[in-house]
């Protein structure tokens, strides 16, 4: 990336240049419909068109799934890229020549480049040590796992010596201490005594980011201890519930075939990487997290198939239903695969050979078969257990995928698709009251709020900073956005536009989406008479609010005597009468 700043006005500038119908249309048919223009969500399936672009506000908003905002998030969301590197990607695409970076963006930019470059050295450290006499039993290791000599630089694989200050003391003439501990490769000690290696007498291998980047270590241990893998702590640059371990060497055949096998194991992905097995990933000693399916759903494309390789034993069932539920729900349709009881990939590989493998891998088990195999024979007892899997079912967010699930069910629990439907939609509503609360419907008089202040005057903005009190805003998105406001309004760039300067700040994603729905629908025009009188409901409420909750606080203050207590209360109390008044 090149040395470029991203500062507000970087980002003014290229927001500028950039024309949103332009960037939308390389991915959505937008036919033009009224003020703005129309399509089929990119971000969610669809036949008819609930997504909409207004290019005079540069925004989108799909009233099916409700994402919105405007051109730099359509990017990240879509090319899965960050802030800085979306500004970057359209500023190259659109001619627009960003100033050199800041000093303090330059150094935060240096730091992550010198803790890359720390950890490159710690890699070429262990991938010597493995060459060395004391690294005998690591090679004997990958010997036993029939990694041939001439594979081990591919993997990365090396040696962290069984001592505990070896790489520390390899790398400390050229990097601080702390910057070994911060980079995950060292250990400091609670007691403040001198910090020591992390990784001691273990085989190491290399956790790529999904573009290649080297940002973490696992280590097998050889010989006894505990635990048999330790893997670098989360650091800036390693984020477990969002890496895949081997991404970065299977995105390619995921691409190809569309299809993606998750394993448990590390060895068991590296394994399958050996013999050429390539779209496999694993997780790293978690769960599948909403991100790991978001981030196989853009590597896999539409029709992707997830197969998931666990125990068919309680435990696993219970991984398999959990992984199943995040990547339906991202649009990966799931599979599983079946082993051998008892045997993990890399066992198979190594024990029956690699086409026994390839022959399972042909021939997955559904998804619903593997859930339901332990279920009482017993019809009723049958039933009221295969229904707890409606809801999986149903939350399934590709049509397609869904309609064959709930079929599938049906099938199995002699049930009609329609009860499967309806008795997964209503425990999936009773399981997203939460998630809905966030959407809509908003709490009376907030909405109103937060449309004004996407609309209103500077001096309007200033005028309701005083007299809405955040602590009393219920929504989160509404609380963020006020907040939001004032760092704008007292900032000394009350000329620019509010709009896209809020929409710059906003780092929480569900209020930068609240604005681009709110901007992008029809409301009553913004008038001085008119935000008073859509002020009035949420000032009453505050009001009232306020006098509840001082009320106690008051009796309390004043049976204790402390009268200066009362009086602030009272103040505060009466200031709230006033500014119901003063609107
Ligand atoms: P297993 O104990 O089944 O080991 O752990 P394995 O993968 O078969 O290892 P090998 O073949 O003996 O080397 C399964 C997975 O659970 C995680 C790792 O991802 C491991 O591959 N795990 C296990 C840890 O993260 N830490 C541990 O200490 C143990
Ligand atoms: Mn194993």
């Amino acid at each position: 990336m090149t040395d470029v700043d991203i500062g507000r006005d970087s980002v003014a500038r290229v927001r500028e240049a950039a024309d949103i119908l332009d960037i939308v249309g390389d991915h959505v048919r937008l036919k033009k419909r009224g003020r703005g223009w129309e399509g089929l969500c990119p971000f969610h399936e669809e036949k008819t068109p609930s997504f909409s672009v207004d290019p005079d506000k540069g925004l989108y908003y799909c009233f099916g799934c409700h994402q919105g905002g405007d051109v730099f998030k359509f990017v990240m969301q879509l090319e899965h890229l960050n802030f800085p590197e979306t500004v970057e990607r359209l500023a190259r695409r659109y001619g627009v020549k960003l100033p050199p970076r800041s000093p303090e963006t330059k150094k935060r930019r240096e730091a992550g480049e010198r803790q890359r470059a720390l950890l490159e050295e710690a890699q070429r450290f262990f991938a010597g040590c493995l060459e060395n006499a004391e690294g005998a039993e690591a090679r004997s290791e990958l010997d036993r796992r029939g990694f041939q000599k001439d594979s081990w630089r591919d993997f990365g694989f090396g040696f962290a010596p069984d001592d505990w200050r070896r790489l520390l003391d390899h790398m400390k003439r050229r990097h601080p201490e702390g910057a070994l501990v911060e980079s995950g490769l060292a250990i400091r000690p609670d007691s403040g005594t001198s910090p020591y290696d992390r990784f001691r007498n273990r085989l190491t291998f290399p956790i790529r980011s999904g573009d290649g980047t080297l940002i973490a270590f696992g280590g097998r241990q050889l010989g006894d201890g505990d635990p048999k893998y330790l893997n670098s702590p989360e650091t800036a640059l390693f984020r477990k519930r969002s890496t895949l371990f081997c991404l970065d060497r299977a995105r390619r055949s995921l691409a190809d075939s569309g299809r993606v096998l998750v394993v448990e194991g590390y060895f068991d992905c590296l394994s399958l990487h050996r013999v050429g097995v390539e779209n496999v990933v694993a997780t790293l000693g978690t769960a599948l997290t909403p991100d790991h399916a978001r981030l196989l759903k853009r590597r896999l494309g539409p029709d992707g198939l997830a197969l998931l390789c666990y125990d068919a034993d309680a435990a696993g069932r219970r991984a398999a239903g959990s992984g199943a539920g995040v990547l339906l729900e991202a649009g990966v349709d799931v599979a599983m695969m079946v082993l051998p009881s008892g045997m993990d990939p890399d066992d198979v590989i190594r024990e029956s050979g690699e086409a026994t493998f390839r022959e399972i891998l042909e021939h997955p088990t559904s998804l619903l078969e593997f859930l339901l195999a332990d279920l009482p024979p017993d019809p009723a007892a049958r039933r009221r257990s295969g229904l707890e899997l409606a809801t999986l079912v149903c939350s399934a967010s590709d049509p397609a995928v869904r309609q064959n699930l709930i079929e599938e069910l049906a099938r199995q629990l002699y049930l009609r698709p329609r009860e499967i439907e309806e008795h997964g939609e209503k425990r999936r509503r009773g399981a997203k009251v939460a998630a809905a609360a966030v959407r809509s419907p908003l709490p009376p008089g907030e909405r109103e709020l937060a449309r004004i202040l996407l609309e209103c005057s500077n001096e309007w903005r200033s005028k309701i900073l005083e007299i809405v009190h955040v602590e009393y805003i219920r929504d989160v998105r509404v609380r963020r956005l006020l907040e939001d406001t004032r760092s704008i309004v007292s900032g000394d760039d009350s000329g620019t536009d509010f709009l896209h300067e809020l929409l710059s700040h906003c780092t929480d994603p569900d209020a930068s989406t609240l604005v681009a729905e709110l901007s992008t629908s029809p409301m009553p025009e913004i008038t001085d008479d008119s935000i008073r009188v859509q002020l009035k409901t949420l000032l009453q409420r505050q009001a009232r609010e306020g006098s509840q909750r001082l009320e106690p606080q008051i009796a309390a203050a004043e049976k204790r005597g402390d009268h200066a207590e009362v009086d602030r209360l009272l103040a505060e109390k009466t200031r709230l009468r006033r500014d119901l008044a003063e609107i």
